[in-house]
């Protein structure tokens, strides 16, 4: 293993999740939440995430992949794997796991926004705000980090570390 320093904690995020939860549930009651998970990086935080809320909700996935190399984003999106549920008139809340450019989730947001849900928001573990490039502000945040490279928490370098139950950037 490279050598790491934890940045977030294993406690830190279960809290900060939980609240996240009890905005979430206060914030779409009475609605038709379905809760749009980005793989792979999503993964814990949608899994904790969705245990977090009391409501009666829906998860579905998506499996996208950028056009570039491993740590940038050109902003062009494949889509390789597509949702199994149609989302017209739901409460889509998109789960994932880091907001970098907003590339992606520009996209994305773009693309959904197409098939006329009720609503589509966007739930993200961390935001980097410093390096953003599309005009995107996610509308839930675990916690706001700064420009390093981290790993864990579904976060990976070279598909590496996504089990790490807490956040941690590689010092070399
Ligand atoms: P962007 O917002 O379009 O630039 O892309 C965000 C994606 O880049 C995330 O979903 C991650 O897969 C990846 N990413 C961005 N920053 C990091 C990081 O610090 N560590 C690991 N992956 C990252
Ligand atoms: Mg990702």
């Amino acid at each position: 293993m490279p050598e790491m320093e934890i940045l977030i904690t294993q406690q830190q995020l279960a809290d900060r999740v939980a609240e996240l939860g009890r905005q979430i549930t206060a914030d779409y009651k009475g609605g038709q939440l379905l809760m749009v998970g980005i793989l792979k990086g999503s993964v814990p935080f949608m899994a904790d995430l969705m245990r977090a809320v009391q409501l009666d909700l829906r998860i579905d996935f998506m499996s996208v992949s950028s056009y570039g190399n491993a740590t940038s984003t050109s902003g062009v999106v494949r889509i390789l794997k597509d949702l199994d549920s149609d989302i017209r008139g739901k409460d889509v809340l998109i789960v994932e796991d880091i907001v970098d450019t907003g590339l992606t989730l520009a996209y994305l947001k773009e693309y959904l926004q197409a098939r006329n849900p009720a609503s589509i928001r966007i739930a993200s573990m961390l935001d980097k705000p410093s390096r953003r490039k599309a005009d995107l502000r996610p509308d839930y945040v675990g916690f706001t980090v700064e420009d390093r490279f981290i790993v864990g928490y579904g976060l990976d370098a070279a598909q590496r570390y996504r089990n790490l139950p807490y956040i941690s950037w590689i010092k070399e």
